[in-house]
């Protein structure tokens, strides 16, 4: 049996080259960062020198990247420090956030902190960017989080649009860029954008360890207090393994960037196209115009209604590890929250397939051939 992977959403493997040089820092280099010494020194450098390349890449300055212990807290970092530290009483967001910022914005209003208002959005998950306008304009000084790939649908954002109009309406602009961050060029220089995320597991990169752009202009106090790490933002020893692996991870996405892009771009295209020839009634969920749409992933809606609880199952029986995202189809379940927001049809299932640079056309001919022969069994 074949074993495919299709969850690079999820996360991804790591690269080898990404392995070797995290190796050679746990090998070999043991001291402690903030120990003044010569082994502390020569681990500080380590970590000052991964934050330059990161710097490097992004087209900034090494002050304006921190490093965290992934997405989830890099997003809570710009949430929390951007709002409250800013004197800020107005959020706006999308219901298709990932929970990493929708769960912090709904505790801060919860709390009482800000009032939360939600961005339209249409059926494939794209923002109404004059309800932005308006949402902007009718609020004091607004905090705004929109992300830049959506995780479930693939569908991006604009963010110039939106970084545009954010400074139109002097409102501080955050990114949760974890699904596209090393897939595209986030050019710093010219970007309107106050906070952006990383999550180094998503590239290739090590698990646990990601980092916050926070914009010069933005002032934040510290986000987790103890020693001077991080330049007094975020207290705790560093990860200095993952900090130089996702040093790496990135510095690869970069140098393959178009080739990769282009590659995978073929991938999910080619099984576009398979699975319109093969499955009869397939549909697909969010944007799948090249332009508009996030070349890692696919989110496919199938027909074959009988087997909506049993699509992830057949296919894991099948060695073919992919993510659901049902919407909901029973009071008790409550399916995917980006779904239901896009108004999916809770009566077929959806999955989503997403794609790295290691998957092959074969594994998505072998994925193709299970599907249909699901979809006929259970049609
Ligand atoms: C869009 C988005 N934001 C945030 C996260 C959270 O990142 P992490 O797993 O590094 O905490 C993820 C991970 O699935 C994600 O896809």
């Amino acid at each position: 049996m074949m074993r495919v992977y299709l969850d690079n959403a999820a996360t991804t493997p790591i690269d080898p080259e990404v392995l070797k040089e995290m190796y050679k820092v746990m090998e070999n280099h043991y001291g402690n960062p903030s120990s003044i010494h010569g082994h502390g020194r020569e681990v500080r450098t380590l970590i000052e020198r991964a934050r330059k390349t990161i710097a490097g890449l992004l087209h900034t300055s090494p002050a304006e990247i921190f490093f965290t212990s992934g997405g989830t807290e890099a997003d809570n970092m710009a949430i929390r420090c951007g709002i409250v530290d800013n004197g800020i009483r107005h959020a706006i967001s999308s219901p298709l956030e990932h929970h990493a910022v929708i769960h912090t914005l709904e505790a801060m209003q919860k709390a009482g902190a800000i009032k939360l208002s939600f961005v339209d959005v249409d059926s494939k998950g794209s923002i109404d960017y004059d309800h932005l306008e308006k949402l902007l304009k009718d609020n004091e000084r607004s905090f705004v989080s929109l992300m830049h790939a959506n995780n479930e649908l693939g569908t991006l954002s604009d963010m110039e649009r939106i970084g545009n109009l954010t400074e139109q309406y002097n409102a501080i602009y955050h990114s949760d860029t974890v699904q596209t961050m090393g897939h595209y060029r986030h050019d710093l220089k010219n970007l309107k954008v106050h906070f952006m995320v990383c999550a180094a597991h998503k590239l290739h990169g090590p698990k646990g360890i990601g980092f916050l752009h926070v914009n010069h202009k933005i002032k934040i106090k510290p986000f987790i207090y103890g020693g001077s790490q991080e330049r007094n933002m975020r207290g705790g020893t560093e990860n200095v393994y993952g900090i130089v692996g996702l040093a790496k991870a990135l510095e690869i996405a970069y140098a393959n960037m178009d080739q990769h892009h282009q590659y995978i771009q073929g991938l999910k295209s080619y099984m576009i196209d398979q699975l319109k020839a093969n499955v009869p009634g397939v549909e697909f969920n969010g944007e799948t115009d090249p332009g508009k749409s996030l070349y890692t992933v696919l989110n496919v809606s199938f027909p074959c209604s009988d087997m909506a609880d049993m699509m992830l199952f057949n296919l894991d029986i099948a060695g073919i590890s992919a993510s659901g995202g049902s919407a909901c189809s029973s009071g008790t379940d409550i399916g995917s929250h980006v779904l239901n927001a896009i108004g999916g049809n809770s009566s077929r299932p959806s999955v989503r397939f997403s794609f790295s640079k290691y998957n092959t056309k074969e594994e998505v001919d072998y994925t193709v051939a299970k599907l249909k022969e699901l979809c006929q069994v259970y049609a």
